[in-house]
């Protein structure tokens, strides 16, 4: 075994932690378009699903099969220029996870250290909601991550996201930002823009966690759609509102990372 590349510090690579407090508010849909978005922007981008017992990466991209072990390493899937790992690439049940801390800790530390993701820019771990025994496992392995924290600009989730930030924080790893998803349905008829989760809730949640909103995602059923059929929006339709913004999340990353690597690195 190599050890776990990510935590040398000569590491070039910027591992972001997709964290949310609670489920359901489109962590895992903004980790795997911002992966591809990164992707299509030229850098090389890994996605490891950290979210062992509700992994959905495998399905939002696309990405079937089993993980091919070779020699003592494991390869990871392509899909969308992207390296997946997750654990539904190791399970031929649907039998939900069941597994308890200590194996959930070995699962992830074999994902950082046995997977072959050889040269990476990005690193993007799709957290379970909360601030469970993954989150903690992840930060130790992974003392220099950023957070990205997804809400919905409704208050109740925005105040379940900041316990989930200020908990991150303590773990030592950096809030790199918010992300406020499901901001706005606008009418395709009409053009009317609806507020259905409410609003506010990004901007509120960075300023409590004291940094930035990069970004608020509109409501899109076809995110809807692409988390099904395996093509990420910004796929399926770069141009949408919705992947709009989250190619320019992914380019704001693109420059946070530069001003980091830049002391040490050429940029090309
Ligand atoms: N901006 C959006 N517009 C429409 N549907 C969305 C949006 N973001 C996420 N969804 C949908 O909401 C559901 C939950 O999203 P998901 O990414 O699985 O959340 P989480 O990983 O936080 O549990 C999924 O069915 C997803 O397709
Ligand atoms: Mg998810």
């Amino acid at each position: 075994m190599a050890g776990n590349p990510f935590a040398r510090a000569d590491s070039d690579t910027k591992v972001i932690a997709v964290a949310s407090g609670k489920g359901g508010v489109g962590k895992s849909s903004v980790t795997t378009n911002l992966a591809v978005a990164l992707a299509r922007g030229g850098h090389r981008v890994g996605i490891l699903d950290a979210d062992i017992w509700g992994y959905s990466i495998p399905l939002m991209m696309g990405a079937r099969g089993q993980a091919e072990v070779a020699g003592n390493q494991v390869l990871p899937l392509q899909a969308h220029g992207c390296k997946v790992i997750s654990i539904g690439f190791f399970l031929n049940t649907e039998r939900p996870v069941i597994w308890r801390g200590p194996m959930l800790h070995k699962a992830l530390e074999q994902f950082l250290s046995d997977v072959q993701w050889g040269e990476l820019d990005f690193l993007l771990c799709d957290l379970p909601p909360g601030t469970g025994d993954i989150t903690i496992s992840l930060a130790q392995m992974l003392p220099g991550a950023d957070m990205l924290v997804v809400t919905t600009p409704q208050a109740a989730a925005q105040r379940v996201a900041l316990r989930a930030g200020q908990a991150t924080a303590q773990t030592g790893m950096r809030v790199a930002g918010v992300i406020e998803n499901m901001s706005v349905f606008v009418a395709p008829d009409t053009g009317h823009e609806y507020r259905i989760f409410g609003e506010g809730g990004g901007q509120l949640l960075a300023s409590e966690l004291d940094t930035r909103l990069l970004g608020s995602v509109p409501i899109d059923p076809r995110l809807l759609e692409g988390g099904d059929t395996g093509v990420p929006l910004v796929v399926a339709d770069p141009d949408a509102p919705a992947s709009r913004v989250i190619t320019d999340i992914a380019g704001q990353l693109a420059t946070m990372k530069q001003s980091l690597v830049g002391r040490s690195l050429p940029l090309q």
